[in-house]
């Protein structure tokens, strides 16, 4: 049985979220998901590597879920990478531990698609201001599975409507649960590539 470690990387998922809350809420409905709310364990951003790790180590996928904040990853998300992925863990010559596990990237965007382009607003593609995460998939062995959702920002009266967002953020969690139970997709995909 393959299990999910999803972890959360929204600042404040109770009180100032609404699509990534309505997400980990309908991944909290499935089976063999672990479920870690970063900045409800650790709101002092100390980070318990051991037990991080250990939780990585069971896991075939892993789901980083978190909203886009300046075209990066929230900070408690950015510390745990600095802290858990190191040395001997994740790269290095030991360092193999992550290796083949899926990395299911599943972010929130606040602005629209149109806006992610070389002459739009936000000037690059999603693609592009994913690298740095592809990399650290590439560098660890893992394999880099992107699922992203545009205009899920609500700021009433000047952005979106708050129904609409929230149908967007339940679309969101259809896909990522079916992908979460395809895991031999990517797998399957990079034998046929090797044949
Ligand atoms: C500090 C901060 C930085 C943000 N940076 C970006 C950004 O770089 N690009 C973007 O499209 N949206 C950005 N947003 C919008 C968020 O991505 C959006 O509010 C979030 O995905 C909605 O998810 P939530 O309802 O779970 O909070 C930002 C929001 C905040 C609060």
């Amino acid at each position: 049985m393959s299990k999910t470690l999803v972890i959360v990387g929204h600042p404040d998922l109770e009180n100032g979220s609404i699509a990534n809350k309505l997400i980990v809420e309908q991944l909290a409905q499935q089976e063999d998901i672990e479920i870690r709310d970063l900045i409800r364990l650790y709101p002092d951003f100390r980070i318990d590597v051991e037990t991080e790790q250990q939780a990585l180590l069971e896991a075939d996928t892993v789901v980083l879920q978190f909203p886009f904040f300046w075209y990066s990853v929230p900070a408690i998300l950015k510390h745990w990478l600095d802290q858990v992925f190191c040395y001997g863990f994740a790269y290095g010559s030991t360092g193999d531990k992550l290796h083949s596990k899926r990395l299911i990237i599943s972010t929130t965007i606040g602005g629209p698609e149109e806006s992610y382009q070389s002459n739009g607003y936000n000037s690059f593609s999603i693609d592009q201001l994913l690298a740095p995460l592809k990399q650290t998939a590439n560098l660890t062995g893992m394999i880099f599975e992107p699922l992203v959702s545009h205009s899920m920002v609500y700021i009433p009266g000047v952005y979106n409507v708050k129904e609409e967002v929230e149908e967007r953020a339940r679309e969101h969690a259809r896909r990522l649960v079916a992908s979460i139970n395809s895991p031999n997709r990517m797998k399957e995909e990079l034998a046929d590539a090797a044949v």
